[in-house]
């Protein structure tokens, strides 16, 4: 389990871009291996001279051939391999949830903390390691056992990406230390109470990425209305009702999802604000809910459109592009002059300029300019190891 090798040979370009630090080496990029590998065997990549450059997971099933774990010198990646790195990626964590107030946070951001394609989130004692290749599964009993000894969750629950699912539908949403939770798991964000089916939920049950752009929302919601397109299970909607809105409006095209935004804006209901604030889901397609607002003259003082990565490939950049500035130009329309509108890209291939030009042109198509006032990214808990590791953007403006 692991301990098998295949040696690999990379392209000079590939062997340029690993040396560089890139965790990635792409099926197209190898020249040769010793033998047909299986995923999870260790991959050592070699330079024309026979010399180490780095030793990552091996995985035939998908175009990222190589996950890298490490470059330079020769490595022994052994119980005591896992252990040290993820020290490492939880003493970076510290501050994080040091005022009591935040107990989930993504203690493992794949590549970016030297595990390629795997990610470990945390929700108070749950902890649920989502697995984008099944070359993880070899060593997740490695994986599991130091996470286990090092943060002492009451449950380890293990989900899989798209394409492990397919290869093995039947470990995901499995206990790999303790049990399956009966219910949603609760956990706390900025203070405010949520839950996560860590089981059946989108990504880990909770899209951990935005904490620090909601509590900027909340801050920019008091006596305002507010739209929260792309809502999800509600992360934006319950920071602006915290914040005191008058009234929240969240958007998804899943039921389940906005049930649980329901469940999560009732869990607060101890807060004035929360108690005061009218809340309503709309379950449909975004664009057309907000083409159907923008046909009844509906307008918002602040609105927020967090959807979902448009871009998964290069080829459908344009086309995300010209999503995304769909998504304004119809966010611009429902929202009051001089109302906030915040976008966001959840897409590594978009860059923020790239964003907030598509953005502007369409606000200007539309008549209604913008004046950016804030651009953000990511929180401490998802660091940027390599240039595709800069995924999230966020663009604040005004409406003019
Ligand atoms: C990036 S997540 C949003 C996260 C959310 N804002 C939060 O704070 O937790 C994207 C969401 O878009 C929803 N979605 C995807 N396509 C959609 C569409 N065409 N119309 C409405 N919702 C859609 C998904 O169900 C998902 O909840």
């Amino acid at each position: 389990m692991g301990e098998r090798r295949v040696a690999v040979r990379v392209t000079p370009d590939a062997l340029r871009q690993v040396r560089g630090g890139h965790p990635w080496v792409f099926d197209r990029s190898v020249t040769s291996v010793s033998h047909d590998g299986a995923p999870g065997d260790l991959a050592v990549v070699f330079d024309g001279s026979r010399r180490f450059v780095a030793i990552g997971l091996y995985d035939p099933t998908s175009p990222i051939r190589v996950r890298v774990l490490y470059h330079g010198a020769p490595a022994t990646i052994d119980d005591g391999w896992w252990r040290d790195r993820l020290r490492i990626a939880f003493a970076h964590r510290r501050a994080l949830g040091d005022d009591g107030r935040t107990n989930a946070y993504r203690l493992v951001h794949g590549e970016n903390d030297g595990f390629p394609g795997l990610i470990v989130d945390r929700y108070d004692a749950t902890l649920v390691v989502k697995a984008y290749s099944t070359a993880w599964l070899a060593h997740m009993r490695a994986v599991v056992g130091a996470l286990d000894e090092l943060a002492s969750p009451d449950r380890v629950v293990l989900r899989l990406g798209r394409a492990a699912r397919i290869e093995a539908p039947h470990l995901d949403g499995v206990a790999l230390v303790g049990e399956l939770p009966a219910e949603p798991v609760p956990f706390l964000e900025h203070g405010l109470s949520f839950e996560a089916d860590v089981v059946h939920g989108q990504k880990t049950g909770h899209f951990l990425d935005q904490r620090d752009n909601r509590a900027r929302v909340g801050r920019l919601s008091r006596d305002k209305r507010v739209l929260d397109v792309f809502a999800c299970t509600g992360g934006f909607s319950v920071h602006a009702a915290a914040g005191g809105a008058v009234a929240v409006t969240s958007v998804d095209q899943s039921a389940p999802a906005l049930a649980t935004a329901r469940r999560n804006m009732v869990r607060n209901v101890d807060r004035p604000a929360v108690r005061a604030c009218h809340h309503d889901t709309v379950t449909g397609d975004a664009f057309d809910v907000l083409e159907g607002l923008v046909r009844r003259g509906e307008r918002f003082d602040v609105v927020v459109v967090d959807p979902p990565s448009f871009a998964s490939r290069r080829a459908s950049v344009p086309a995300a592009l010209h999503a995304y500035g769909r998504l304004a130009g119809l966010a611009v329309r429902v929202t009051e002059h001089g109302g906030v509108v915040v976008q966001m890209s959840c897409s590594s291939r978009i860059s923020a300029e790239e964003l907030e030009t598509s953005v502007q042109r369409a606000a200007r198509g539309a008549g209604r300019p913008l004046d950016v006032f804030e651009r953000t990214g990511q929180p401490l808990d998802h660091p940027i190891g390599f240039p595709e590791g800069a995924y999230l953007k966020a663009v604040y403006a005004h409406v003019r």
